[in-house]
């Protein structure tokens, strides 16, 4: 490449870390690591940052829930994503979190600024207060009767029967989801951003933001509906930070989380000689900054973020990316069907490469969803990547190593098909450049099917019979080997660790786009290893059965909330004496309860601390339901549940049978 390099920044969507990755979390990851990994290997100076989105509510509540900090909660899972994403060969130049010193910097910075320009000012509201819990609720955890079609169980902010939207106070007989009591109005100061303000300056921006249609349409549909000042601060008790100035005000998780971009990009330079923030984020930087986003988060991506941004004196962003949803066989992922594949999962039985490549043939630029169905996956991995492009290699690389100590001919006997392959770069490119990934795989299979036709109409494996030949088929061979290399730089951004292996094999350093439309010759190969091997229909069933085993029915899943007769008789209630009850290091609300329960002995978490000091438990008979599938928690397995009723905290009280009980019996 002659001209200047590019200099580009890209970001994906920062994962909550309440949860573990999942298969609907890697088109994401999947879509964005090729697209830099392509500018990479083109010579531009590309840097891929992302980072935990490790602040909100939800990410409160399922800590305390587990009587852990939000602090160990989140640092857990940010393991876990950063594990697997790994091994699915997804590399970021940084990953970050939100909860960070740099972002509480820069959040804090722009705050100010937007505070001083009057684009940020306060205002009174009534909220949902949930008075047993001591706070406000987000809209999601209050539920009711829809005003509309009076459907029953509905979120506080949109029916998902007859689709209406309203505020929780809308809703008929409204209770919170967290203690089942009605909430009351209670009024509080809010920070607002003056988004309403932005048209005009948003509008600039979407005119040279080269955005997808379909994310211009949703704009203009915001634009037509006239938009509303945001919300921008939450009350305590709020996992997040703290707005300057208050006691207890927090920033919303939707303000700081986009702000992560910057802040992991901020700790990276000050890690990295001569990468310089300003650079990339003052408003005339030349630098061009990417947003890959799933369709969901549009809003906050192409309406808050560059407001805010353009507000606090920093540049916007070069464009944003957004793609559809995954459906799996052509439903939503679910935990009963077993369809709701984790990333770890997938890796304990298949190759990464199988998945970036499915995803990548599946890809194009739009909000379109996409979808894995398993059974065209097995088919299209086998035979695009076993059977047309690795099948090249394996049926040239052997006369090679064998015959010519794996010595390649000078010149190629086919110069101008070799040249129909280097021709076709600036295509694949320009697909790859424009994510239109499913129309570069579909050319490089056509490639891989015109150079498996060479090689069958010259059959090496004929001519290597007769000594005479002998020359021919290296030169045949090496014709494919110079193939086979061309495809493998073109897929190296989809398949990166079986194009390093095939790299190895060609004996060369380091490939670049461009090598893909010289040939190489006269050089010796190393030896050649199986690149891939072929996906047994058995192992994604397997994988299947795993997601099923290992997932618990969601509750979307059930028809209501009763159970039979049947499913009650199945819990097996009994006696438990309490032998030993001990503080478990790292969590504020659980005790390790080693219990008696007749026939073996168990060690159960419960989250009582606050109710009971752990000698006075010894020796109590409590009831235990004894046959819970063990659960893996961060302290160890847990492997029953002890019954408790209150409301939690202190007011805990563990359900006691009368004196007479013995351990084991069981309670009917
Ligand atoms: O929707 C989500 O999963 C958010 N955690 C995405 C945040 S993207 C960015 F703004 F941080
Ligand atoms: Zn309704």
């Amino acid at each position: 490449m002659s001209e200047t390099p590019r200099k580009i920044l890209v970001t994906s969507a920062l994962p909550y870390v309440n949860g573990s990755p999942h298969m609907g979390h890697l088109v994401e990851y999947i879509q964005t690591d090729i697209w830099v990994r392509f500018q990479k290997l083109l010579g531009n100076d590309c840097i891929y940052v992302c980072a935990s989105d490790a602040h909100g509510t939800p990410i409160m509540l399922k800590a305390r829930e587990q009587g852990i900090t939000p602090e160990e909660l989140t640092a857990g899972y940010s393991k876990e994503f950063k594990n697997d994403f790994a091994d699915f060969n997804i590399e970021f130049d940084n990953f970050h979190t939100t909860h960070s010193p740099e972002n509480e910097a820069l959040v804090a910075g722009m705050f100010e600024r937007l505070r001083e320009t009057g684009d940020i000012y306060t205002r009174t509201i009534e909220q949902s207060y949930d008075e047993k819990e001591g706070m406000f609720l987000p809209d999601r955890f209050v539920k009711g009767t829809c005003p509309r079609c009076k459907s029953e169980d509905q979120y506080g902010d949109a029916c998902e029967v007859c689709g209406a939207t309203y505020s929780p106070e809308d809703l008929i007989d409204p209770v919170s989801v967290l203690s089942g009591t009605t909430p009351v109005k209670r009024e509080s100061e809010h920070y607002f951003f003056r988004l309403s303000e932005y048209e005009d300056r948003l509008r600039d921006w979407m005119s040279h933001a080269a955005l997808d249609k379909n994310v211009v349409a949703k704009l203009d549909e915001w634009f037509q509906a006239g938009l509303q000042d945001w919300d921008i601060s939450r009350d305590a008790p709020y996992f997040g930070f703290r707005i300057p100035g208050t006691e207890n005000k927090y920033f919303y998780v939707w303000l700081d989380a986009p702000v992560g971009y910057m802040a992991s990009f901020k700790h990276l330079c000050d890690r990295t000689d001569g990468l310089e923030f300003d650079d990339y984020w003052d408003p005339d930087s030349d630098a061009e900054v990417f947003h890959f986003i799933g369709k969901d988060i549009m809003y906050f991506h192409t309406l808050f973020w560059p407001a805010v941004l353009k507000g606090s004196g920093y540049r916007q962003p070069t464009s944003v990316y957004a793609h559809g949803f995954l459906t799996v066989n052509g439903q939503k992922m679910s935990k009963s069907r077993g369809t709701f594949i984790k990333a770890r999962t997938y890796l304990d039985n298949l190759h990464p490469a199988a998945l970036r490549y499915y995803y990548a043939a599946k890809l194009g630029p739009t909000i379109e969803d996409i979808d894995l169905n398993l059974e065209d996956f097995v088919a299209r991995v086998n035979s695009d990547l076993i059977g047309k492009l690795v099948n090249i290699a394996s049926r040239c690389a052997g006369f090679i190593n064998k015959k010519f100590d794996g010595r390649l001919t000078d010149s190629l006997p086919d110069e101008s098909l070799f040249a129909e392959f280097a021709a076709a770069s600036g295509t694949i490119a320009g697909h790859y450049e424009k994510r239109e990934y499913s129309k570069a795989m579909r050319l490089v299979m056509a490639l891989a099917d015109k150079a498996n036709r060479y090689i069958d109409e010259y059959k090496p494996w004929v001519m290597a019979k007769d000594e005479a030949s002998l020359p021919d088929v290296q030169r045949v061979c090496t014709q494919g080997l110079n193939m086979f290399r061309s495809l493998m730089i073109y897929l190296s951004p989809v398949i990166p660790t079986v194009a390093e292996d095939a790299r190895a094999f060609l004996n060369e350093d380091a490939w670049r786009w461009d090598d893909a439309s010289e040939p190489l010759l006269g050089s010796t190969l190393q030896k050649f290893k199986p690149l891939l091997t072929r996906i047994e229909a058995d192992q994604v069933q397997r994988m299947v059965e795993q997601s099923r085993e290992t997932a618990p029915v969601a509750k979307e899943e059930t028809q209501d909330d009763t159970i039979s007769i049947d499913d009650f008789m199945k819990v097996d209630m009994r006696i438990a004496k309490i032998e030993k009850a001990e503080p478990v290091e790292g969590a504020d609300k659980l005790l390790a309860l080693t219990l008696d329960v007749g026939d073996s002995q168990r060690q159960v978490f419960a989250g009582i601390k606050a109710a009971y000091a752990p000698d006075a438990l010894v020796g109590r008979h409590v009831i235990v339901v004894a046959n819970l599938a063990p659960r893996k928690m961060r302290f160890g397995v847990s492997e029953g549940m002890v019954l408790a009723a209150g409301p939690g905290g202190e007011d805990i009280f563990l359900l006691s049978p009368d004196d007479g009980a013995k351990p084991g019996m069981r309670v009917k």
